[in-house]
């Protein structure tokens, strides 16, 4: 079944005035309205544990929070985050459309998660199978398996009315490897993803070459007619279902949110891995996205608008501009490094901004229209999520998937001890205690789960006696050479292993 954007409720401008400030039920309390001012977040009445219906929270002067009748989980429909059970679950919610008469519509994709119909095991990839280059702005070539795929390709001349120019020249073989793709996605219609002076070159040699776009209401090609350029393969697909390319490699197409008219973004899968591509969209399939998968790839910079910096007179000051460009960006580095956070993918790549105002008379947009840096970017998401890999793209350069997910930190559970205090335990037969409870350790682990077997080996199955090292030293003689080594009991195979591992690591991890 294709993906759509339903409406799921709509209000009418008087229904919408009467909307109360904070908490609102409405249509015989399906829904759940919250109002701020002239601003609303809306989602279903259905509690996320098991279904149960929300009332309101007696307990909550603010009128933001409500109250499951079933467990009493607890959601802050302001923030459409579960305060009880605290730090857990974040509500689906509906996208909230104001009409021009001043009513409201409540939104919803359907199916929300398209990409788990018809699943597929994920497989090993061998270095040099799934290779990803950087081209330029927000084009990317994907070579998975014997199949090529080229995203967005503006590759020569301006956009926008030669407003944009490209901050990085492509890699000087890009046309040719445009003209060998398998396939070509175009994310919108705006002319730093359709570029028609780069169509061109790719019509005068592979007019042929499969285009794919989503259904979106505005035409990605309308233009194309009057724009001189004959492509004789453009595939207008449905959103949210997979296209297949071949048994190992297949993508599908979602639609933006906000922009549900014309923005897409895409979900590429080869042999299980998932690759995010979400482009230019400001609230990509309305915010519910796949977690965890292989690489995401996202705009960053913003700038994208002529606002503020066309408008003059009134409040629109240098100063007011200046201030309100700084406070924007920042909220989108932020919320981009949210955005990252939430999804967890194991590698991350900053695209699709590289753009500059180059023309002489635009000398002061360019000067005004500060952008984030993706370095900027892929800082704040290291400090926040270390264990996620960035990749700043610089033209024509790769990204071997396979190799990046190898020397990608794994599951693992790091535990660094003051190495004086654990050679006294292992020598004396102390307890892990002393260690643990003696704050004589440091612990990191990913995922963060806790295991209670392994706690429990150390807690409390370990030997009361010490160990003795006289019959130690007598069973491995080879280790006499080499006294620095001998601190380990042989007492279980699982502590032998574990205490090595200590020794490897402490040796590199004192404080
Ligand atoms: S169904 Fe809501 S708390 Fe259990």
């Amino acid at each position: 079944m294709a993906q759509v954007c339903q409406t799921v409720l709509s209000l009418d401008a008087s229904a919408t005035q009467n909307l109360k400030e904070g908490i609102n039920f409405s249509a015989g309390h399906c829904f759940i309205i919250y109002r701020h001012q002239d601003n609303f977040r809306a989602c279903r009445n259905q509690c996320r544990h098991q279904g149960g219906l929300f009332i309101t929270d007696i307990e909550d002067i603010d009128r933001r929070t409500v109250r499951c009748t079933k467990h009493n989980w607890k959601l802050n429909v302001a923030t459409m985050k579960y305060i009880n059970p605290p730090d857990s679950f974040m509500q689906d919610e509906l996208e909230v459309e104001r009409s021009a008469d001043g009513g409201l519509k409540l939104l919803e994709l359907d199916p929300s998660d398209p990409w788990t119909a018809d699943p597929r095991p994920v497989q090993e990839l061998q270095p040099g199978e799934v290779m990803l280059t950087y081209i330029t702005h927000a084009c990317m070539e994907l070579k998975a398996g014997g199949k090529s795929m080229m995203f967005d390709p503006w590759l020569t001349g301006p956009a926008f009315a030669r407003g944009w120019w490209l901050q990085h020249e492509p890699p000087e073989d890009a046309v040719e490897r445009m003209c060998r793709a398998d396939l070509i996605y175009i994310s919108h219609m705006h002319s730093d993803h359709l570029s028609y002076p780069t169509l061109k070159l790719l019509s005068e040699k592979r007019p042929d070459v499969p285009i794919f776009v989503g259904n979106t209401s505005r035409p990605v090609f309308w233009y194309l007619d009057r724009s001189g350029v004959n492509l004789t393969n453009i595939n207008i697909v449905p959103f949210g279902i997979w296209q297949n390319v071949d048994k190992d490699l297949r993508f599908m197409i979602l639609m933006d949110g906000v922009h549900p008219e014309i923005d897409t973004c895409l979900i590429v899968e080869y042999k299980g891995h998932r690759i995010l591509n979400t482009v230019d969209c400001t609230r990509p399939n309305n915010g519910r996205l796949p977690r965890g998968v292989d690489l995401m790839m996202s705009d960053f910079a913003g700038g994208a608008s002529g606002f503020p910096m066309t408008f003059h007179q009134g409040k629109y000051t240098e100063s007011w501009k200046i201030e309100f460009i700084s406070r924007e960006r920042k909220k989108l580095l932020h919320y981009k490094a949210k955005l990252v956070e939430s999804l967890q993918p194991r590698v991350y790549c900053p695209f699709a901004g590289y753009f500059t105002e180059a023309h002489p008379s635009d000398r002061y947009i360019k000067n005004i229209n500060l952008k984030n840096s993706p370095v900027e970017l892929n800082a704040l998401i290291q400090k926040k999520c270390p264990n996620i890999l960035t990749w700043t793209p610089r033209p024509g350069s790769t990204l071997d998937l396979a190799k990046a997910l190898t020397n990608h930190r794994s599951a693992h559970h790091l535990i660094q001890n003051r190495v004086g205090v654990v050679r006294t335990v292992v020598l004396n037969g102390l307890l892990w205690d002393d260690l643990y409870i003696g704050f004589n350790n440091r612990i990191s682990r990913d995922p963060d789960i806790y295991h209670h077997r392994f706690w429990t080996h150390f807690q409390s199955d370990l030997p009361l006696s010490a160990p003795d090292w006289n019959i130690f030293l007598r069973d491995r003689p080879t280790l006499h050479p080499a006294p620095s080594r001998v601190l380990l009991p042989p007492l279980f195979s699982q502590l032998w292993v574990v205490c090595l591992w200590w020794v490897e690591k402490v040796r590199h991890y004192f404080w």
